[in-house]
């Protein structure tokens, strides 16, 4: 396989079309994976010519960005890598301020971080989660500090509403900060939310998305079955909680399990290379992040992007995974956009202009990540 690089958003960043992911090094959660199967994985990655590699503060207790930095630091990767980290998630219990978004607490947590992956800059920081607090402008003034300390050299957002990433672009850029060049959202046949806001933000002001959970935390793999209740993988143990990220046993979500599984045989691809596929393909996406617990998932993920699904198949799986647009989206069809140009016939613009933002109810026409 070819590792293909695309630039962060509008930064000058280069990063591999597909990251690692390490929320499975370690087992402190109950469903990650050994430091040697870690550090198998780190390998195969580099040696497929990753060079993306995404962690967080917290992500097992810390151990994954601890055996990321070492794994760098044991082959020599430093000036190679790509690392981002990201801060939120509270790391003192009863201390309100060792989490959150505000300056104290992303102070506190980008030294944490540093020490722990055994580096002096990170290539791309993310707030991880919206707070529902912090104003916009205090993330993005404390975020250009620390680009201009020289502690990070890129930052992101992670999770939080469209209206709110749009608000820190439009800040640094009026106040000259270092703007926002990636955001992290959950995006997969399964979840496929994030194309009404997030997707036409992202490609009109330089934030390239780095997709998360592409195969719905292991749901598109076909390992799950709707007849099942056994002990397939991580989502088994959390069919009894009220966890948002790991809800996935419904209907329409077995529906496209099905479809997945039929299209991936006609391809003679895995049901997990066809559901990063279509990920990575989709527009406005500028890194899929790989999640595995085994080598020899890590290895068939890697393949994902040797192959281009054709436009019949991909028609199918754009079927059976669309969802209604929401509203105002249901409200700017033809025949609103219609009255808007008073019926007189609008084509398409010459090449080189942005193309139109919305296809009613429909996937973005943008094409540049
Ligand atoms: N920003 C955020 O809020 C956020 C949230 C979540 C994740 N992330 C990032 O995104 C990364 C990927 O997320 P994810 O782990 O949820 O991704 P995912 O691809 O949706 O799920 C990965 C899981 O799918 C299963 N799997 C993967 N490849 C497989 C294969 N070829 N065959 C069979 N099963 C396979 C494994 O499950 P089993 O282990 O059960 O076998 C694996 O742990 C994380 O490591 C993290 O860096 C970010």
């Amino acid at each position: 396989m070819t590792m293909t690089y695309y630039t962060l958003g509008n930064s000058g960043l280069r990063v591999s079309r597909l990251a690692l992911g390490t929320m499975t090094f370690g087992t402190e959660w109950g469903w990650g994976a050994d430091r040697e199967t870690a550090r198998a994985m780190f390998d195969a990655y580099v040696e497929a010519g990753g060079n993306f590699f995404d962690t967080a503060d917290l992500y097992t207790g810390g151990t994954a960005e601890s055996w990321l930095g070492e794994f760098i630091a044991d082959r020599g990767l430093r000036d190679r890598a790509v690392i981002a980290t990201k801060f939120t998630f509270n790391a003192d219990p009863g201390n309100p301020n060792a989490g959150g978004n505000g300056r104290k607490n992303i102070l506190r947590a980008v030294d944490a971080s540093l020490k722990r992956l055994g580096t002096d800059y990170i290539d791309l920081y993310l707030l991880h989660v919206w707070d529902s607090l912090t104003p916009a402008e205090e993330v993005m003034r404390t975020m250009d500090d620390l680009v201009r300390a020289g502690k990070i050299r890129h930052v992101g957002l992670s999770d939080v509403p469209a209206w709110y990433a749009a608000r820190a672009q439009t800040i640094a850029e009026l106040r000259g900060y270092e703007p926002v060049s990636a955001l992290q959202l959950e995006y997969s046949l399964a979840e496929r939310s994030i194309e009404h806001e997030f997707v036409p933000f992202g490609t009109r002001h330089g934030a390239g998305i780095m997709v998360w959970s592409p195969l719905a935390s292991g749901l598109l793999s076909g390992k799950y079955r709707p007849t099942q209740d056994g002990n397939a993988g991580r989502l088994d143990g959390f069919r009894n909680t009220t966890h948002p990220g790991f809800q996935k046993f419904t209907e329409r979500n077995w529906a496209i399990v099905a479809e997945l599984e039929k299209v991936a045989a006609e391809l003679g691809r895995s049901m997990p290379q066809v559901a990063v596929n279509w990920v990575a393909t989709q527009p406005g996406i500028a890194s899929v992040i790989l999640g595995a617990t085994k080598l020899a998932q890590l290895q068939d993920n890697l393949a994902a992007l040797d192959f281009t699904i054709p436009t019949e198949l991909r028609a199918r799986l754009d079927h059976v995974s669309k969802t209604p647009p929401p509203f105002p989206y249901s409200f700017f069809g033809s025949e609103i956009q219609a009255r808007v140009t008073g019926g007189a016939v609008t084509g398409d613009k010459p090449s080189g202009y942005a193309p139109p933002l919305l296809v009613e109810g429909d996937a973005v026409s943008i094409t540049s990540r």
